[in-house]
């Protein structure tokens, strides 16, 4: 396991530091949260566009989001259960009434996303989540899976065709068997994408008191279980912070959040800066992106003015996230994408049609992802190491410089015993990491 086990592990230049040393104290002996591990999605086509370009663009794209070595290192992949019709849902046609048989259509594709399960698992990546944006239309109050609507059945919304609920939590569990039985364990599953948002696209709405979550969870949570389906439910995916904290005062107020394993967040309207603290439970922000308009482009500018698209304003999100906010995984919205650089809601795009370039915003996430892994820290086992205050750290710190010059390059880590001393150049990030014992200290 890796956990953050310091306020102060990547050592930002935030401000340009001015000549005199800033001095820097790790103490190795305090544990924070556990850190599940950061990613991202292919969701809406992208992982279909992935799959069908050139092998060797595929591969070196591969290897920039999942290689430990050479890449980001994800280890989080977030798909969408899709909710249109054929070739999108698994469940295409109403079965007329919510006791009706569905008729299940599983085409082993999955708009590309069961090909893109595999290659992220053959890098080793184990956290998968399976999301919804929306139920099915014909369960909805809207009668479509793409216009404004609220699951029927659920407190406030009688529909005449009938309480929905437990043929939406079968429709889920369904997925997830189909994954599940192919070999890939589908780990995580939420059954809404932000819900407090109206696009013309997959959406479903929830209350701000949280009342269609609250009566639809448990329902959810049985039939995992009757089904012998071991998968953590999550919730809400809301658009920012501010509203998952209300969201979660609900949950938590109701008891429902004893059914689920992680509160789930975007931070499109408000980023995570302090943490949820209405429950225990791990917090991940699981989309995140540069917003749209101005400030929105898919740059591999690390810093010029300290604009959205810019890699060293991701550095300092993600290290507010992770250190005030508390959050145990952070997710941006998409990987891979061919020739779409007028957004910069992607991490590595082939921008002349062949060769897969990085982003800034891809090294802010590489410089916390290739690192800090959940379950990858068993090295050196052979060494016994104690940690706590007065710890000596030997020989074994190791730092990483990121900024507009370098991208991961190998930068002096001075130790004396207790203290590890790094230079840290302004508008630029350190990764600073010291092993032994029996976790990756990141
Ligand atoms: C990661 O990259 C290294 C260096 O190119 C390569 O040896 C290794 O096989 C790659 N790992 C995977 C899982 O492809
Ligand atoms: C941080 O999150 C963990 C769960 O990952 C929780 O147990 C802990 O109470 C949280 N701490 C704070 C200060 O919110």
């Amino acid at each position: 396991m890796a956990y953050l086990l310091s306020k102060l592990v990547v050592l930002g230049g935030f401000a340009g530091l001015a000549a005199s040393q800033a001095s820097v104290t790790v103490d190795i002996g305090t544990k924070y949260q556990q850190i599940d591990g950061f990613g991202f999605s292919q969701a809406f086509g992208r992982a279909k566009e992935f799959q069908n370009a050139p092998a060797s663009t595929r591969q070196k794209a591969l290897d920039y989001l999942f290689n430990i070595t050479t890449g980001a290192g994800f280890s989080i992949i977030r798909n969408r259960v899709g909710s249109g019709g054929r070739g999108d849902s698994i469940l295409p046609n109403s079965p007329g009434s919510p006791s009706g048989k569905p008729s299940y259509i599983w085409d082993g594709d999955d708009s590309g996303q069961f090909w893109f399960t595999k290659q992220a698992a053959s890098y080793g990546v184990k956290t998968i989540i399976a999301d919804a944006w929306s139920a099915p239309g014909f369960m909805k109050t809207s009668g479509s899976d793409a216009t404004p609507g609220f699951l029927c059945g659920t407190t406030g919304h009688s529909c005449s065709s009938g309480d929905w609920r437990q043929a939406y939590a079968d429709f889920l569990v369904q997925y997830v068997k189909y994954y599940n039985e192919a070999g890939f364990k589908i780990t995580h599953l939420g059954f809404l994408n932000e819900p407090d948002y109206t696009p013309g696209y997959s959406q479903m709405q929830i209350s701000s008191n949280a009342q269609e979550a609250i009566s639809f969870i448990p329902t959810l949570y049985k039939t995992a279980q009757a089904a012998g389906v071991d998968v953590s439910l999550i919730c809400c995916d809301a658009m920012g912070w501010q509203m998952q904290s209300t969201y979660t005062t609900a949950l938590a107020n109701a008891g429902s959040t004893q059914y689920l394993g992680v509160i789930t967040s975007h931070s499109y309207t408000a980023d995570a800066r302090s943490p949820l603290g209405q429950t225990d439970l791990p917090t991940w922000n699981t989309e995140a992106g540069p917003g749209s308009g101005s400030g929105n482009t898919f740059v591999s500018t690390w810093y010029s003015r300290g604009a959205n698209e810019e890699g060293f304003t991701w550095a300092n999100k993600l290290a507010v996230a992770m250190v005030q906010a508390n959050l145990s995984a952070y997710l941006f919205w998409e990987g891979f994408e061919i020739r779409q650089t007028q957004s910069g809601s992607h991490l590595v795009d082939a921008t002349d049609g062949t060769e897969p370039k990085p982003s800034g915003i891809y090294w802010a996430f590489a410089m916390w992802s290739r690192h800090i892994r959940r379950g990858r820290a068993a090295g050196a086992q052979s060494v016994k190491t104690s940690f706590g205050g007065g710890v000596s750290v030997g020989d074994s710190a190791q730092a990483w410089l990121t900024n507009q010059g370098n991208t991961f390059a190998s930068t002096e880590a001075k130790t004396d015993g207790a203290a590890v001393t790094v230079s840290v150049p302004g508008r630029s990030v350190v990764t600073l990491k010291v092993a032994g014992g029996s976790g990756g200290k990141s």
